[in-house]
């Protein structure tokens, strides 16, 4: 068995059950040292080690008081012969001290109260009182050396406030074990561990025996700092987008219904607004939205009759207040909303994309959460159609891993035609959906980019595929950092 020349010093002078402080003392090596040593020694069965926690009691200045004059209840014994008015005693010790003295001489039996009268029972001295006075003479004693009594006495002693200040302390205690004992008999050779420049100059070296790594042993396992397994997938998408030559581009969470709804075109009366479990919010009920002046006018137009999109609109009347009613966005696509009228034609083609939260009033469960990712695209491109479309969210999902995927049709207020991709999860045998896409419709390009071009545009939920990826059956686990899972899971 090879030993560490620590090990080596630390059984020499373990010659009987020892601390750790004097270990150290004697082997005149760091605490820090023999303690890991003490546990190697342990791993390799030399050594029986014990921890051992004793509580050091000392006194406050309280305590110190009473140890000097004695108890408020002793003080009422030496006022009190056999009985006496209550308020005599207030009148010499004061009402407080008065009360704590009665409540304690009658907890101990010691004492009757009689309506206005104090009736003395037994005037003996208490083992609280001694264990005091021992503190007091000693300044600082452990629990471990007290007798059951004492440790009884402890008790009461404790439940009052600040007399005693206990400290915890821990001891590790270590004793060679038979093999130990063995090992310390025989003289063990002794190694080295470090090629110094002397040895090597003198050719010291040559005779001295080389320490082998012991690449086998047992350490304390390390834990460090790592990123969030969902932060890490949300990179690895970015990444798969960014390879695609998309841009990123990001949008606020907190949005107004006009970027969030009419300027996709979804109709204020509508339960489409209904249909995301809508969380809106109370301050700020309204806001100043960035470019009303310039969209709100095309938006209305083409909400009550189309206006140059060649649509009919919804007709009715379409009401800026509703539009500037504040919300938690529920999808990402505000944020492409956004951006299409910050695009102009000579942006053209342009792809962006954005990952970010969004918010539904839904019940939770395994697969649902009120606030949940959404990785959302589009791309503007006169060239572009539908296939074009199919593709890329096919050319993702297979970048992410995941190899079957099938388009359901479907149907939203802002795009026509309307897909959704679903992909099939092997160990579940089944199809999950993940989101919708579409080509957005000239009554949301229109009045945003200013002129009609295709506009591939999807959105799609990250929580699941997440879920799927790390493992995990509920989504909700994926926001409890559980540590035990998240210093164990793999980041790839
Ligand atoms: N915004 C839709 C949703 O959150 C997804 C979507 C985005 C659909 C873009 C079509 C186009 O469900």
């Amino acid at each position: 068995m090879e030993l560490h020349p620590h090990e080596i010093k630390i059984l020499d002078v373990l010659d009987e059950k020892k601390t750790n402080k004097e270990i150290s003392k004697e082997s005149s090596l760091e605490l820090d040292a023999v303690n890991r040593a003490l546990s190697w020694l342990a791993t390799k069965g030399l050594v029986d080690i014990r921890e051992e926690v004793t509580e050091e009691i000392t006194l406050q200045e309280e305590g110190k008081t009473y140890v000097e004059e004695g108890l408020p209840e002793r003080k009422i014994l030496e006022l009190v012969e056999k009985e006496a008015p209550i308020r005599d005693i207030e009148e010499r010790l004061g009402k407080k001290e008065t009360n704590i003295g009665l409540g304690w001489l009658r907890k101990k039996n010691q004492a009757k109260i009689e309506k206005t009268v104090v009736r003395i029972i037994d005037r003996g001295v208490e083992s609280d009182e001694k264990l005091l006075q021992l503190i007091g003479r000693r300044q600082k004693i452990s629990s471990n050396d007290l007798s059951p009594s004492q440790k009884k006495a402890l008790r009461l002693l404790r439940s009052r406030r600040s007399l005693l200040e206990i400290r915890e302390k821990k001891h590790i205690w270590a004793a060679p074990t038979r093999e130990g004992e063995e090992v310390r008999g025989r003289k063990v050779e002794e190694s080295i561990s470090q090629l110094t420049p002397e040895l090597l100059i003198n050719g010291g070296w040559k005779d001295k025996k080389l320490r082998p790594y012991e690449v086998d042993l047992y350490v304390k396992p390390l834990y460090p700092a790592k990123r969030h397994p969902l932060s890490h997938l949300i990179d690895r998408i970015r990444m798969v987008f960014l390879s695609m030559g998309f841009k990123e581009i990001k949008g606020p969470l907190i949005e107004s219904a006009f970027w969030n709804f009419d300027a996709l075109f979804q109709p204020q009366d509508h339960p489409a607004r209904d249909m995301h479990d809508t969380f809106y919010l109370e301050r700020p009920g309204h806001v100043e939205i960035e470019g009303f002046r310039k969209y709100r006018d095309k938006v209305k137009a083409t909400h009550e009759n189309g206006w140059t999109t060649g649509s009919t609109g919804w007709g009715g009347f379409w009401s800026e207040e509703t539009a500037q009613r504040t919300l938690l966005r529920t999808h990402t696509t505000a944020v492409t909303c956004r951006y299409l009228t910050k695009l102009k034609k000579r942006d053209l083609p342009s792809k962006v994309f954005c990952i970010g939260k969004t918010f539904r009033n839904e019940a939770v469960d395994y697969k649902h959460l009120p606030e949940f990712y959404q990785i959302e695209g589009i791309v503007v491109d006169p060239e572009v159609n539908f296939r074009n479309l199919l593709g890329i969210l096919e050319a993702f999902y297979e970048k992410m891993g995941f190899k079957k995927i099938r388009f359901r049709p479907a149907y939203f207020p802002y795009t026509e035609m309307s897909v959704e991709p679903e992909i099939y999860v092997e160990e579940k045998k089944e199809w999950v959906e993940l989101g919708g896409s579409g080509i957005f419709r000239p009554e949301v390009v229109k009045p945003l980019l200013g002129f009609d071009c295709p506009v591939l545009a999807w959105g799609l939920g990250l929580d699941r595929v997440a879920a799927q990826n790390l493992g995990l059956s509920d989504i909700r686990e994926l926001y409890i950092s559980d540590l035990g899972w998240l210093r164990n899971h793999q980041v790839l």
